[in-house]
């Protein structure tokens, strides 16, 4: 397994692939890597085959956190991911720093708002960005602005970097996965973009880097969220009639803010394809959820 650090070099290895026609599959990831992503290494795998490469890319995207959340805390143990990634059968890991992706050191996400609301000016280092103006809106988008943003500039670049034929995402991920699908589709990249399912503990509980945050007790109340996906589910498949979303939501928010930690930050009721809010909840209706956890904002979604 290669380790790759620069852009110049993975720029490189992409144009030999190509033009020796080796498939290439592709997963980003911020690393502190776990079976959810090692999950998305093996379906692209499978898409590419023993002939093609695997590349994982591991970067923690300044540009797609608010200056008020976990940036300098977010999880990291490169050594453990490497290792991870040998044994899933990776052929390259990605792992370039500040500088090379945003052409300064340790960018901070304080800073990149600063200049974007022009309280200081723009540095030469970076200044351009892609952005979906549709299905980043709501949820994650309302909760976190700037967050969609981030993700589909550090995703285009990525892109452009790598070059993949494929590239795998998480459902865990679902706004992501439906954004960045949009952004591939508008902007002609030619990529197939894979949605992997989401991974998860024995309890339902979603695999997270974040989840290392939560403390014992929070752990265990973490479950919520997966026990509000399927009493949805069950809902929904006992009535006859569709079920007016509100009267759902009131419901789930109640099962969640039982637990003494946990405080919701959105329910959201969608169609799946528009990622719009129903009324009506009915079977293929989409569950979007965000829950704060103690301080740690865990999400989850389903299709009921
Ligand atoms: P990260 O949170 O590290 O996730 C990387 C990929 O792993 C995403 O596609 C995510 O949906 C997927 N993933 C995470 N948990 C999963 C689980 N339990 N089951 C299945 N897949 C899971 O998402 C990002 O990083 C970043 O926004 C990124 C796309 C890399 C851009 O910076």
């Amino acid at each position: 397994m290669r380790i790759v650090t620069s852009v110049s070099a993975i720029q490189r290895l992409a144009l030999q692939w190509k033009r020796r026609g080796t498939p290439i599959g592709f997963v980003p990831t911020m690393g502190y890597l776990h079976e959810g992503h090692v999950s998305l290494v093996r379906k692209a795998r499978e898409r590419v085959g023993k002939r093609g490469v695997v590349v994982v890319s591991i970067y923690v995207n300044p540009a797609q956190f608010a200056p008020t959340e976990d940036l300098a805390n977010y999880p990291r143990d490169l050594p453990r991911d490497k290792k991870l990634c040998r044994d899933a059968g990776v052929d390259v890991v990605f792992t370039p720093d500040d500088e090379q992706m945003y052409n300064r050191t340790g960018v901070s996400p304080v800073s990149l708002r600063a200049e974007q609301t022009g309280e200081t000016p723009v540095p030469p280092g970076f200044s351009t960005y892609v952005v979906e103006e549709n299905l980043s809106r709501g949820m994650e988008g309302e909760s976190r602005p700037a967050h969609f943003r981030g993700v589909t500039t550090i995703v285009a670049k990525l892109f452009h970097l790598v070059q993949p034929d494929v590239a795998v995402f998480g459902a865990k991920d679902f706004q992501q996965a439906a954004v960045v699908k949009r952004l591939v589709r508008d902007l002609n990249f030619p990529v197939k973009i894979v949605v992997a399912p989401t991974v998860r503990e024995t309890d339902g509980l979603a695999l997270s880097s974040r989840n290392k945050y939560l403390s014992a007790a929070e752990r265990e109340q973490a479950m919520v969220l997966w026990q509000s996906i399927q009493l949805a589910r069950q809902a929904v498949r006992a009535s006859r009639k569709a079920i007016p979303a509100s009267r759902l939501k009131s419901e789930l928010k109640w099962l969640i803010e039982t637990r003494p930690a946990a405080r919701v930050d959105y329910i959201e009721f969608l169609d799946p394809e528009t990622l719009l809010p129903v009324a009506r909840v009915k079977r293929g209706t989409h569950l979007a959820l965000a829950v704060f956890v103690g301080k740690t904002r865990l999400i989850d979604n389903g299709r009921l």
